[in-house]
């Protein structure tokens, strides 16, 4: 069963229960900033979750493209993905357990559809706690479906309860279905979880919970159902073969092998090399090619895209990779192996190859003194100071001078890194970096507010110190905001003084927050602030505090602040406090940096 087959199975099974199958939603998360990218199929569903209509109906089923950076150093293996597609099914308070469980059973064991063996699936369910109770509808659902007991584990939270996708938002207990990767003669009588021949291929969440930001679990006011089938795992587990030998990959090891003149079954660490060229390079593609494009760069997904491709050309070098273009030359071959799933990486096939091409010309110029440089090394560890330098002389992200470092038996001190980094300059990278693991970024109420002050500091600081104030970058904690911003010298006494009554004054005023899709050309035109050409796209998204006046921010009196910018923003600049500046220093050259809090 190839990949194609399968996820046009999944979606025509769910057809046929009267389910409206949608549109893989972008990678790049819609009103979300606690998550970088879009991890799993039901993430855009969140506000149906929690009760909005959705037009489509109360039932949905969708191959979803997802990208999941905490896992990003194991790439190289059978099995980790950075990108990765999740097939999933939704009830929006229509059906529940019943349906859900009966219909996975048939999709996967039906002769009309799946025909898997019975004897070679397990499952497990909630086994309950203090929040929840144990979930014996769900057991006794496979009991009836003939599911012998020992083969129905009973799991606690840790394994079998599934969300929020971010810090708060919908969740509940769920129960997984495994497959027998093994010999199918020896498949045991009984499920253990310990058994890693027994993967999971589906999970089945009960969303019913909505969880709190103090953590504790409101029940919401319908009963959802969540799923989630990996793609690329599911056809692995099916076919016997390791997840880059299924066709969702074979056209971009064939390509790495020629361009390479190696194969991917000589050593391990050919096949290394392979595997996290091919993803790292088909992740970078679909986030750059997405509807809602990013491109490399130093901040936040472009920052991810920007180490995917600097890991991929690590380990192209160490495959003799010599052409130039070659990043691009395999982008092609996702963009082919996926139009038909994804069409907008046709339509994009041109910034794509471009924004490729500028990253490997830019990386190859470096990496290579940079190898060298790394090469004098010796001892036991490297110091921050010298990973820092690898970093801001060569572009080698940390993981890059980690991994080699690895390889060569050394370690490297990463707190003394992040120590030099956050005494240099460039505050975005930082963040970014931060936000790399887990893909989390915070969005508690205090960040959001700290967030709306930096619009109104901003404009403050352009009626104070002139229009040739731009932002060069922030970081806000729950607990203040640094900013900074292009002036060439120290501001004054009065001047700070100036531009934080200013800002109060917006405070005090009241003023409303409006939020309006626009091109990026209209944004413009409305005098907008921000940055035009980082983000590639139709629509982007403009805040705008002053007084309001109808839907159209356009026609609002008292404009203070006019930003494009993802948000979230509070509702009214009232809800903010005191603002109150703590510092101003220089953070770069032409570059001054605040420090600030609201009160
Ligand atoms: N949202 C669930 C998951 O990601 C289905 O596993």
């Amino acid at each position: 069963m190839t990949a194609t087959e399968l996820r046009q199975k999944y979606l025509d099974f769910f057809r046929s229960k009267d389910h409206n199958v949608i549109r893989s939603a972008s990678l790049i998360p819609e009103n979300d900033a606690t998550v970088l990218f879009t991890t799993a199929g039901m993430q855009p569903l969140v506000p149906y979750l929690l009760g909005e209509k959705h037009p489509g109906g109360a039932r949905l089923a969708s191959a979803q493209k997802c990208v999941r950076t905490d896992d990003i150093d194991e790439v190289g293996d059978e099995t980790h993905h950075t990108f990765f597609e999740m097939m999933g099914n939704w009830s929006l308070g229509d059906y529940f357990k019943n349906e859900s469980i009966a219909w996975s059973w048939e999709l996967l064991t039906s002769p009309e559809w799946l025909s898997l063996d019975p004897k070679l699936l397990a499952v497990s369910v909630f086994a309950g706690d203090n929040d929840a109770p144990f979930d014996e509808e769900s057991y006794n659902l496979w009991l009836a479906l003939g599911m012998p007991k020992e083969k129905i584990a009973r799991l606690p939270k840790k394994n079998n309860w599934w969300g929020p996708a971010g810090l708060t938002g919908p969740c509940g207990p769920d129960t997984e279905i495994f497959y027998w990767s093994g010999n199918p003669d020896e498949v045991p009588s009984s499920f253990n979880d310990d058994n890693d021949k027994w993967v999971e291929i589906w999970n089945n969440v009960f969303m019913q919970y909505n969880k709190q930001p103090d953590a504790s679990f409101e029940l919401l006011n319908q009963k959802n159902v969540d799923t989630g089938l990996g793609l690329e795992r599911v056809t692995a587990v099916l076919n016997h073969c390791d997840n880059y030998q299924t066709d969702l990959f074979k056209n971009i090891i064939t390509k790495t092998e020629e361009l390479s003149g190696k194969k991917y079954s000589d050593s391990p660490e050919i096949r290394k090399a392979m595997r996290v060229i091919a993803d790292h390079v088909k992740a970078s593609t679909m986030i750059i090619g997405d509807e809602k494009g990013v491109a490399p760069s130093n901040t936040d997904q472009g920052y991810i895209v920007r180490r995917l491709l600097r890991r991929a050309m690590r380990f192209a070098r160490q495959l003799e990779i010599n052409k130039t273009n070659w990043l691009k030359e395999l982008a092609m071959v996702v963009i082919n192996d996926y139009e038909k799933v994804y069409p907008e990486l046709r339509l994009n096939e041109n910034f794509i190859c471009a924004e490729l091409d500028k990253e490997e010309e830019k990386f190859s110029r470096t990496l290579e003194k940079g190898l060298l440089e790394f090469n004098k090394l010796n001892g036991l560890s490297i110091d921050g100071v010298r990973a820092f330098n690898l970093y801001q002389s060569y572009g080698f992200p940390l993981e890059i001078t980690e991994e080699l470092a690895k390889e060569k038996g050394m370690t490297v001190d990463k707190i003394g890194f992040e120590t030099e980094l956050s005494k240099h300059q460039d505050l975005s990278r930082t963040a970014a970096a931060g936000k790399f693991k887990g893909g989390l970024a915070d969005n508690s109420e205090e960040t959001t507010k700290l967030h709306t002050a930096a619009h109104l500091l901003l404009a403050a600081l352009r009626q104070v110190l002139g229009d040739g104030v731009t932002q060069k970058g922030s970081n806000i904690t729950p607990e203040r905001l640094r900013f900074d911003f292009s002036y060439p010298e120290k501001m004054t006494p009065v001047q700070i003084t100036e531009t934080e009554k200013l800002v109060n004054l917006a405070i005090n005023d009241k003023l409303a927050v409006g939020c309006e899709e626009l091109s990026l050309e209209e944004a413009k035109n409305t005098g907008a602030m921000g940055v035009f050409d980082s983000k590639y796209g139709e629509k982007v998204k403009v805040y705008t505090a002053g007084i309001e006046n109808g839907p159209d921010t356009a026609n609002w009196n008292k404009v203070f602040s006019r930003e494009i910018c993802g948000g979230p923003h509070v509702k009214n600049t009232g809800e903010l406090g005191h603002f109150k500046i703590q510092k101003e220093e220089s953070s770069s050259s032409g570059v001054r940096r605040i420090k600030a809090v609201l009160e």
